[in-house]
């Protein structure tokens, strides 16, 4: 099927039988009977099925920001933070990076640690309002490289560092705001390893309260059913 299709095929169906798609021309439809592979069947798909997917992504804005794909008019007046979705996870779109993002434009500019970066998109975000040194780290080698293009992209490529750290291990520098979008389980995991005057956690639904030792819950937002929730470091 790889020779057949070099750009990809799909697989349809998983149950007893494996259905096996491929997008192309008759040339390939005649090379697919040759190869034996099974019984063929040919149906015609409408012109444009290449970009397709890209309608899934549409341009998000939160507060002052548009987030957007590279395709798409920013939204005049907004700060444009483009997001190429077809790699790292983090399109903008989520529920949860929109309220990170909506919590993080309440804050006063300084450094910032991004526990999670994926895209990229929350820290380019914050390097875009003013925040500075801006710190990505993320255990997905892909998300350390998408997270530099995309700091590339949006202009922003000597502010924004990313590093490929498991958060869970410790050793994390220390800012004046955290942001870790990373799930219910990693937040409470990293929390306590967090150097930081103030928190912004999300990646869980809104029926869990994270329990964060040293950490004292400031505001919650919510949306789709999902939270983010701002917490400020306890003085000892
Ligand atoms: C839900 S995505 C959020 C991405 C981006 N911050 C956003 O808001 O769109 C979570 C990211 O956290 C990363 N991650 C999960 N566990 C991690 C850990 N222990 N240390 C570092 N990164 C982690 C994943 O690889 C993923 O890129």
């Amino acid at each position: 099927m790889l020779e057949l299709f070099p750009a990809g095929f799909e697989e349809t169906a998983r149950f007893d039988v494996v259905e096996l798609a491929g997008y192309a021309d008759a040339a390939a439809e005649t090379a697919l009977r040759a190869a034996g592979l099974g019984p063929v069947s040919v149906t015609l798909v409408e012109a444009g099925w290449e970009d397709r997917w890209r309608e899934f992504h549409r341009p998000a804005s939160v507060g002052g920001l548009w987030i957007g794909p590279p395709w798409e008019t920013p939204e005049p007046g907004l700060i444009p933070v483009v997001i190429d979705p077809g790699r790292a996870f983090g399109t903008g779109a989520h529920a949860t990076t929109r309220l990170c993002l909506e919590l993080l434009q309440e804050q006063a500019p300084g450094s910032l640690l991004d526990v999670g970066c994926g895209s990229g998109v929350l820290a380019i975000a914050a390097a875009l309002l003013g925040f500075g040194p801006v710190l990505g780290v993320d255990d997905d080698p892909l998300a350390i490289e998408v997270t530099l293009e995309n700091a590339t992209v949006n202009g922003v490529a000597g502010r924004v560092e990313a590093r490929l750290v498991d958060a869970r291990g410790g050793a994390l520098p220390a800012a004046g705001l955290a942001l870790a979008n990373v799930s219910l389980s990693v937040v409470e995991a990293v929390a306590p390893l967090i150097v930081a005057d103030r928190l912004i956690a999300s990646g869980y639904l809104d029926r869990d309260t994270p329990e964060l030792a040293g950490w004292r819950p400031l505001a919650r937002r919510t949306c789709d059913g999902w939270a983010a929730d701002l917490f400020e470091r306890i003085q000892a």
